[in-house]
């Protein structure tokens, strides 16, 4: 049964402050490697700049850190769709991180299949496994996002993708549009895992999601850790 813990700030940037903190208080209480999947979308992008920003660029364990993503839209990383140029962007090329501690989602040279398996064999060589174990977290921290439809990732409502419990990455398209996302089991594979969720506009499917609605594929989505909603007040329909 997936602990669920609630919190809402009263504005984005309050919002962007809390999830900075929490994360930088997780990281730094583990000695070890710390591997962190990030989501895309515009309401992480605040996140990423304040974790880049005093306190947090000084307090946070940047050298253990390992960034992979949750999903990528399959253009080239100098795209401006590119969840990775939006993260390198924001954060990543702010901050002293080693290139061999980041993880992008490959996109160039290679078909969707082929990046989706890449991936997924990174994913395994860092783990140091073929199978999910349950007593051993693929992930620290998965971050997601919420689309008004209900997806998270890229896992959008009504595809083949969501029945997946083997392969931990696939190849999905939505509107016309290529992506490579983490599947359910891969995703779930973590310590923590948080939802950030901001503005009027995801206020419906938030409280949706919230009463587990089974027909969206954020409300599907049962991590091995914790389950946390960090939403702004706007989201959440009240005062933060
Ligand atoms: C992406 C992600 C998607 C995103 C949500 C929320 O767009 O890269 O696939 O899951 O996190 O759509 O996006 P916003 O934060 O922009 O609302």
């Amino acid at each position: 049964m997936t602990n669920t813990i609630n919190e809402t700030l009263p504005t984005p940037a309050a919002l962007a402050r809390r999830v900075a903190s929490w994360m930088t208080d997780l990281a730094c209480a583990r000695q070890d490697r710390f591997a962190i999947a990030l989501s895309g979308g515009s309401t992480p992008r605040l996140l990423y700049q304040t974790l880049a920003a005093e306190p947090y660029l000084d307090r946070f364990p940047w050298q253990r850190v390992h960034w992979f993503w949750g999903d990528e839209r399959f253009v080239a990383h100098s795209d401006p769709d590119s969840n990775y140029r939006m993260t390198a962007e924001a954060m990543l090329s702010l901050v002293p991180v080693l290139h061999a501690q980041i993880h992008p989602i490959p996109t160039v040279g290679i078909t969707a299949e082929e990046a989706a398996d890449t991936y997924q064999s990174e994913l395994r060589a860092f783990y140091g496994a073929d199978f999910l174990n349950p007593t051993h977290n693929l992930f620290d921290i998965v971050l997601l996002g919420l689309g008004e439809d209900g997806h998270t990732a890229s896992l959008f409502p009504g595809s083949p993708v969501l029945e997946e419990r083997n392969r931990w990455t696939a190849a999905t398209d939505k509107g016309g549009q290529t992506r490579i996302t983490l599947t359910y089991p891969a995703l779930e594979s973590c310590a923590n895992a948080a939802f950030l969720v901001s503005g009027t506009s995801k206020r419906e499917i938030l409280a949706r999601v919230r009463k587990g609605d089974e027909n969206l594929p954020a409300a599907r989505f049962q991590p091995m850790g914790d389950l946390h909603f960090f939403t702004d007040s706007d989201a959440a329909g009240c005062a933060g």
